[in-house]
């Protein structure tokens, strides 16, 4: 397996010396391709913050944190009571260790479900989110609250991004994803983010229609290598899929 960076050096220094010593669940394909879309954002000229929703003990959420521009801010949204509450404890260390040596990380011990748009504004003002990973809850009502809390806090531009989709433990909540893209039709999945293996599941990647074009071409150009020829088919409009290994079946 090639080992993708995103060009961002902080982060690729963690993804090489780090990613996989802070305890998590979500890839390191899948961090390199959302810094890498973080790292698109800045060079043209998308600023805002990231968010997290399940920080856990921050493996993604340091990755992301590392790919922000001065003056932008972390948010990591975690209840924090699982497995354990000692899990912020955890947290902490491993984003003093790994993690930016500023202040721009805020943790944010809450229920999603509790939260606002606004709380998030107050607690990192002058900008909207850019990059939103969902990562919390997988029932329907946590999934479709915390899609709406996204999106609600989002930069026009800004990229919202689902973890655990088409996950074999939580088939359903694909439809959840798929009754809110039918409520917001303004919005659509860019990329899919293949999964590694059943703990580093597959990522949706979400944007307003417009955007979606300027996305996927940076992508493409960035990951060449790892485009899926046949796309994601969401009947009415094809996706990018990003795999480790992006081979088709052998028919002949
Ligand atoms: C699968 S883990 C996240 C993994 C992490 N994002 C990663 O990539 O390594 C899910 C997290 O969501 C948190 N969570 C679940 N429900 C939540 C809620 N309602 N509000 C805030 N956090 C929640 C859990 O405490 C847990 O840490």
């Amino acid at each position: 397996m090639t080992n993708i960076q995103s060009g961002i050096p902080a982060v690729d220094r963690y993804l090489d010396d780090g990613y996989l010593a802070v305890r998590g669940m979500s890839s390191r394909f899948a961090a390199a391709i959302a810094a890498t879309t973080m790292r698109i954002q800045s060079e043209n000229g998308i600023a805002g913050h990231i968010a997290e929703i399940g920080t856990f003990e921050g493996r993604f959420f340091i990755a992301l944190a590392h790919a922000l521009a001065p003056g932008e801010r972390g948010i990591g949204i975690d209840h924090f009571e699982w497995p354990d509450p000692g899990v912020i404890h955890r947290f902490k260390e491993s984003l003093a260790h790994f993690g930016p040596k500023d202040d721009r990380a805020i943790v944010l011990k809450a229920d999603s479900r509790k939260l606002t748009p606004e709380r998030l504004f107050a607690l990192a003002p002058g900008k909207r989110v850019r990059f939103f990973h969902v990562d919390g809850e997988h029932t329907p009502e946590h999934l479709l609250n915390d899609m709406t809390l996204a999106y609600g806090a989002l930069d026009p531009k800004g990229v919202i991004c689902l973890d655990d989709m088409l996950h074999p433990g939580y088939p359903l909540l694909a439809l959840t994803v798929d009754a809110f893209l039918r409520a917001h039709p303004e919005l659509r999945v860019f990329c899919i983010v293949d999964r590694e293996d059943i703990v580093a599941a597959a990522k949706f990647m979400i944007c307003r229609s417009e955007h979606v074009a300027f996305y996927e071409d940076a992508l493409m150009r960035a990951f060449p290598q790892h485009v899926w020829p046949l796309g994601a088919d969401f009947l009415a409009y094809k996706a990018l899929v990003l795999a480790i290994e992006p081979r088709l079946a052998k028919i002949d």
